[in-house]
């Protein structure tokens, strides 16, 4: 199974387990916020790299990938508060952890109504076959560089600050 659509909404599936089991008490939570934060990295900037590309194409579309891409900066900038608590428990965990839920959870709903919704009508299966191989790949190779540590997550946000404005 490659279809690229099929990808991402599991991901969007694992990034909602990870931040249930984030917001249980008897977790690992050091060990589940590395697995959401390398998750998190690795998915955006596979979908920018090689679907959100694809998808600009149609000019109606253009805007939602603009969108898409402001709000991968925001959870960036979410997961970087969330990344540099040290305490794992307690009230500040839960406030940094509702914001990065929050901004997850509005995106990828968004994401799934608009630009998923758009290459499930509007691209061929062999088509979103070819982007899904290109995002496991592209998502791979940040899996294997780390990308969801904290120097790394900092620099992405850095890069963007402008994005938001
Ligand atoms: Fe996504
Ligand atoms: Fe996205």
């Amino acid at each position: 199974m490659s279809d690229v659509v099929e990808l991402i909404l599991a991901d969007h599936r694992r990034f909602e387990q990870l931040l249930q089991g984030l917001r249980e008490d008897d977790t690992d939570h050091a060990s589940l916020r590395s697995e959401l934060a390398a998750l998190l990295v690795a998915h955006a900037e596979a979908e920018e790299d090689e679907v959100y590309p694809k998808l600009r194409r149609a000019a109606s579309t253009a805007h939602d990938v603009e969108h898409g891409e402001e709000e991968h900066a925001e959870i960036n900038q979410a997961l970087l508060a969330f990344l540099e608590l040290t305490e794992l428990a307690g009230d500040s965990y839960a406030s940094t952890l509702g914001k990065l839920a929050e901004v997850v959870d509005h995106h990828t709903e968004e994401e799934e109504e608009t630009l998923l919704k758009d290459a499930t009508e509007n691209l061929a299966e062999a088509e979103r076959e070819r982007l899904g191989v290109a995002f496991i790949a592209s998502r791979k190779a940040r899996l294997d560089a780390d990308c969801g540590r904290l120097e790394n997550v900092r620099l992405l946000v850095q890069q963007t600050a402008g994005r938001l404005g």
